[in-house]
């Protein structure tokens, strides 16, 4: 096995992860780890926006309430007060750094999205926000020569040494490296491929949350699942999003007999909380007997809405589908993860030395819903202050150089083998029915019933989460496993429904709603170094 020491190890480089390494890279030797090619993360594929409280008409008080507001009782106050008011600072920084945020005339353009009471939403290319900001990041980033990345490595584990976090074992094609480090950040976004419909990249399978789970690190409010409105629904096309940003600027929604119904839902109609218009729509999917509904953009002028969304213009023209012209085929998607790997508001979690920041990490800042566009300024503001946060671990500490203990896991080993033997699975085949699982038994509308049966399903395939596996794929897998039965675990435990996780045999909050789940890992398996 090679070992490579560093300072700091970043694991994931969408906006969090490399918004930490700048504060990292002229402090020490910084190690940025992707699972891809950098750019391929949620936040190149982020639309609408980036919400912050720059405008004249706005306030951070007014950008606080309405986060409170959305996150329906469980967001962490000092959290939001924190994003709130240092997200201007963080957007400032990255224009003077080179971003291009679309602009009227001199003045910034703000746009609308459900649930804000002001247009407060940064756009870049009209609809190419979170591309724009990776571009500049990267660029910032490949400024400093003390950062080196290792592009296409998967991450098998941390590395445990005395209850402290010393770095990570990674998978370079089919070399292990161990990559030991003082402090080591996770940013490696959400778990969207868990569910069999969602805008996320195929990157989004729970790495973060799985390995830090492995080593012990808490994670909290896994039941709550922002799913988006309007993913694309068209026969051989992605489920690509299609931004709230839309129906900001005044795209409507329709059933298939092509009836408007979002105003008997709710009055703020196409522009209510998110979580409602995704039961709107299942609901009227459900009630017209088909699998979609369409999102209408077809009475707003054609100049205008090719300028204002050319991605998704260029996209759905792709499929035959003429945004201007043509009603749009949706449906709902998994989207973000409001929980995660639970850390303080510098990023720090329950074990030394790691840290976490962006979709991987619960700061507490979304509560039960996140507020449409709010991500991207997280994880500025969050990924920056973990950086100065693990920065500080520099010089606290000589490096460690202890080999690890390797523990004994014969008997979880055999009983892996035991179930590999009398199964013989198909990895991709129990992706796929775990991914199917997860839509329809713990998506948008969960009940008692429809969760014990995933659990049932999900707890055959347990063995695996133990599995010592050594491809991308396959680990993947075992991360999926593992977030899958966080999900549906803590989806059962919350019997009552608040934000995002609805409940229909539970339909109201039901007592204790307030508390925030938390879980840990038994202490019974400790992780060892990779054969
Ligand atoms: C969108 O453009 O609708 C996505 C923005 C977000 O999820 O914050």
């Amino acid at each position: 096995m090679q070992d490579i020491t560093t300072d700091f190890l970043v694991i994931g480089s969408g906006v969090a992860g490399l918004r930490a390494a700048i504060e990292l890279a002229p402090c020490g030797k910084v190690v940025v780890v992707t699972k891809d090619i950098p750019t391929e993360s949620s936040t190149e594929y982020a639309q609408g926006g980036v919400a912050v409280a720059l405008s004249d008409e706005d306030e951070v008080g007014i950008h606080f309430e309405d986060t409170i507001k959305a996150g329906d009782g469980l967001c962490r106050e000092e959290a939001v007060r924190v994003l709130v008011e240092e997200g201007p600072r963080r957007i400032s920084e990255l224009i003077e750094w080179g971003a291009e945020f679309d602009k009227e005339d001199t003045k910034l353009s703000f746009t609308m999205e459900a649930a804000h009471s002001r247009r407060r939403i940064l756009h870049a290319h009209g609809d190419s926000t979170g591309k724009e900001m990776e571009r500049v990041l990267i660029s910032k980033v490949r400024s400093f020569s003390s950062v080196r990345k290792f592009p296409f490595c998967t991450v098998l584990d941390l590395i445990i040494e005395n209850g402290e976090c010393r770095g990570a074992y990674i998978l370079n094609n089919e070399d292990i490296i161990s990559i030991r480090a003082k402090a080591t950040l996770l940013a490696t976004g959400g778990i969207g491929q868990v569910f069999s419909r969602t805008t996320n990249p195929a990157v989004a399978t729970g790495d973060g949350m799985a390995i830090a789970y492995r080593a012990g690190a808490v994670l909290e409010d896994m039941e709550f699942v922002q799913f988006h409105p309007t993913a694309l629904f068209a026969p051989l096309a992605p489920q690509f999003l299609l931004s709230e940003a839309m129906r900001g600027e005044g795209a409507l929604l329709r059933n298939i007999k092509k009836e408007l119904f979002m105003k008997s839902y709710h009055p703020a109609g196409e522009l209510a909380p998110r979580d409602v218009v995704s039961r709107a729509i299942i609901s009227e999917i459900v009630r017209t007997e088909s699998n979609h509904v369409y999102l209408d953009l077809t009475h707003l002028k054609a100049d205008f809405v090719k300028k204002r969304f050319p991605r998704i213009y260029a996209t759905c023209l792709k499929y035959d589908i003429d945004i201007t012209k043509d009603l749009i085929p949706v449906s709902p998607a998994a989207h973000y993860m409001m929980g995660g790997v639970k850390t303080d508001l510098n990023g720090a979690t329950n074990i030394r030395g790691l840290y976490a920041a962006g979709e991987t990490a619960c700061t507490g800042v979304h509560g039960a819903n996140r507020l449409a566009s709010n991500s991207l300024l997280e994880g500025l503001v969050y990924g920056f202050r973990a950086g100065v946060a693990a920065a500080q671990r520099q010089g606290a500490e000589a490096l460690k150089r202890k080999r690890v203990e390797e523990e004994s896991s014969r008997g979880a080993t055999s009983a892996v083998q035991r179930f590999l033997d009398s199964t013989l699975p198909n990895l991709d085949e129990i992706r796929t029915a775990l991914r199917r699982i997860m839509w329809d038994r713990v998506g948008i509308i969960r009940c008692g019933d429809s969760l014990g049966e995933a659990r049932v399903r999900l707890s055959e395939w347990k063995p695996l989460t133990e599995m010592n596996f050594k491809t991308r794929r396959e680990l993947e897998l075992k991360n999926m496993l593992t977030v899958a039965l966080i999900i549906t675990e803590s989806a059962l435990e919350r019997k009552g429904s608040v934000g995002a996780h609805y409940r229909s045999d539970f339909p109201e909050k039901g007592e204790n709603w307030q508390n925030h789940r938390t879980v840990k890992k038994p202490a019974s398996r400790k992780i060892s170094a990779p054969a």
